[in-house]
Formats: structure tokens, C-alpha cells, sequence
């Protein structure tokens, strides 16, 4: 580190968990730029002095998380009309003072299924959850055109994301349902994915799954956005069967990935940060 070196970092509440300033030294190191990444452990309170620090100490940029995601939007000077769109900043940028939110979480997403499976552009998908994951995703592949069906334990929760969609991208976009085994067994029929953004199977309850394996079959592409553990039994029981399946590290790395890309202007190597992860777990499973 010399006089010269940019800060980057993570804002979080708690933030002492959040593997981002692994991933980003980890791209960093292989970049050989003059960059550090740090973690900010900033209480709800001190957000509004912790953005205004940002300008001060001319940070280069920071990803926020959890619980800051909606309430940064009020003290940054723009965002993105997708950040406006879904009312969520993961990504800071500061230029010269001025500063830009956006979100790589769909972007995220999207480049990271592409990566693995191919345009998804047009598909038929079922979003298992309605919370802010759940979101992100829904608004990014109503971009790219897909046909969205989202199911969730709380009815009005899907439904108030799908009226959201609807009002952007017209009525045929999206439907919500609720999350009981004979309602998800008819829509799962009809899907060529299925995204689950539901706590469901996430350490320590790993033994737990929000699809029973019967409902799964060769031909569907699943995404679990889970990634502790690294295999959840929803993915190792969608590729017992044949089915194409990802876990949530994938779309960790490439939101991370976009973010530095964005503070950086470098093309970044995704699988240095994904392999700094799984050394992190200490399993070997993709
Ligand atoms: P995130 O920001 O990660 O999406 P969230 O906003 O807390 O987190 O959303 C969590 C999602 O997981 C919600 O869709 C939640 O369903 P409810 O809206 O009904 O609460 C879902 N979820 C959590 N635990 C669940 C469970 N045991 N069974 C089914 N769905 C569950």
C-alpha cells in the first residue's frame, strides 16, 4: 500500500460475515492494481455521516448491504433508473465527489445463469420467494424478456412484486402464487427454471428444501441463490435428476465482479474470486 492506493469497501450492518472483501482483494491481488477493499461496519444511524465520509476521505467507491440497500438511495446525488426501479443500491460509485448508486444484483444474476447455461433471454421461470432478492432477479429477467411466475409463503408479498412488474413491463410479465406443493407442482410444469431466493435449505437448516425432489426433472434449469453450504439439497437433487443446477455463489461473484468493474474500468477474472471462495468454504464443489 502506498499514498496512493484507492479504498474500496463494503457498508453493512452486521458486516463482519460478508465474503466481499475476500472476493475483491482476492480480484484485486490478481489485477495488480493499486487498490485495498475494506469492510465498514456502519450502524442505521451513522449512515447519513458514513456516505458523507465517502466524499471526505474520497473513497473510491463502496458496495452496501444489508440493512442499507433502500435507505442509502436519499444521500447519494444520482442512481440508476433500475436502482429506482427495485429501491436498491449495492454499488457506490464516487466521481470526484459526486456520488452514484446503481445495483449489480440482477445484472449480477443474469451475467452469471448466461455464463453458465447460455442466453436465458425469453424464458418461462418460476421465482420461488418475494423479498428483496427475489426482486432484484424478477426485474432483471423481465428485462431480457422472460415470463415470470412467482411463488411465495406470504401471498401478498408475491403479489405486490408482480403488480410492480406489471405496471413496467405490462400485464402479461408476471403472476403470483402462493407456495403450496399442489399450486408449485402445476406452474413448476410449465417453466423452463426455476430461481429460489427462499432461506429454505440455508445452514443450518440444510437438511430442508423448498421443492420435493419429485417435482423436479431433467430438462429445468435451478438456480439456488443459496451458497451456505456451497451444495444445497435442492442442487444436489436437481442434478441427481439430470437437471442443470447452480448455486449462489455464482451470482455473489459476478454482482462483486460488476462492482469492480464499474470503480475499476477492468475486465474482471470472476474465477479468481469464485476460487477464493471456495477455498474460504474449504470444499472443492462448484
Ligand atoms: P432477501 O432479501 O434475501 O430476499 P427477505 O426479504 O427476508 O430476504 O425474503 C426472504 C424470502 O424467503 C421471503 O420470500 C420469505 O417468505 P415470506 O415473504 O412469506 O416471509 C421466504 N422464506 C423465508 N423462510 C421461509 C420458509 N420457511 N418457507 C417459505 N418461505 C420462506
Amino acid at each position: 500500500m502506498l499514498g496512493n492506493t484507492k479504498i474500496l469497501g463494503v457498508f453493512g450492518h452486521p458486516v463482519s460475515h460478508s465474503l466481499s472483501p475476500l472476493m475483491q482483494n482476492a480480484a484485486i491481488e490478481a489485477l495488480n492494481i493499486d487498490y485495498i477493499y475494506v469492510p465498514f461496519h456502519v450502524l442505521p444511524e451513522n449512515l447519513e455521516q458514513a456516505v458523507q465520509g465517502v466524499r471526505a476521505l474520497n473513497i473510491a467507491g463502496v458496495n452496501v448491504t444489508i440493512p442499507h440497500k433502500e435507505q442509502i438511495i436519499q444521500y447519494l446525488d444520482e442512481v440508476s433508473e433500475y436502482s429506482k426501479q427495485i429501491r436498491s443500491v449495492n454499488t457506490v460509485i464516487n466521481d470526484n465527489g459526486r456520488l452514484k448508486g446503481d445495483t449489480t444484483d440482477g445484472l449480477g444474476f443474469l451475467k452469471s445463469a448466461e455464463a453458465q447455461w447460455g442466453k436465458i433471454d425469453g424464458s418461462r421461470v418460476l421465482v420461488l420467494g418475494a423479498g428483496g432478492a427475489a426482486k432484484a432477479i424478477c426485474f432483471a429477467l423481465a428485462r431480457v424478456g422472460c415470463n415470470i411466475v412467482i411463488a411465495n409463503r406470504t401471498l401478498k408479498r408475491a403479489e405486490e412484486l408482480s403488480e410492480g412488474l406489471q405496471v413496467a413491463y405490462g400485464s402479461s410479465i408476471s403472476r403470483a402464487v402462493g407456495l403450496q406443493m399442489e399450486v408449485v407442482e402445476e406452474e413448476i410444469r410449465q417453466v423452463d427454471m426455476v430461481v429460489n431466493t427462499t432461506s429454505v435449505g440455508m445452514y443450518p437448516g440444510v437438511s430442508e428444501t423448498p421443492l420435493p425432489s419429485c417435482l423436479l426433472r431433467s430438462n429445468l434449469m435451478v438456480y439456488d441463490l443459496i451458497y451456505n453450504p456451497l451444495k444445497t439439497r435442492l442442487v444436489g437433487e436437481a442434478q441427481a435428476k439430470g437437471a442443470r443446477a447452480m448455486t449462489g455463489l455464482k451470482m455473489l461473484v459476478y454482482q462483486g465482479a460488476l462492482s469492480l468493474e464499474m470503480w475499476t474500468g477492468r475486465k474482471i477474472p470472476v474465477d479468481v474470486m469464485e476460487e477464493a471462495l471456495i477455498k474460504h468454504f474449504g470444499k472443492g464443489s462448484k
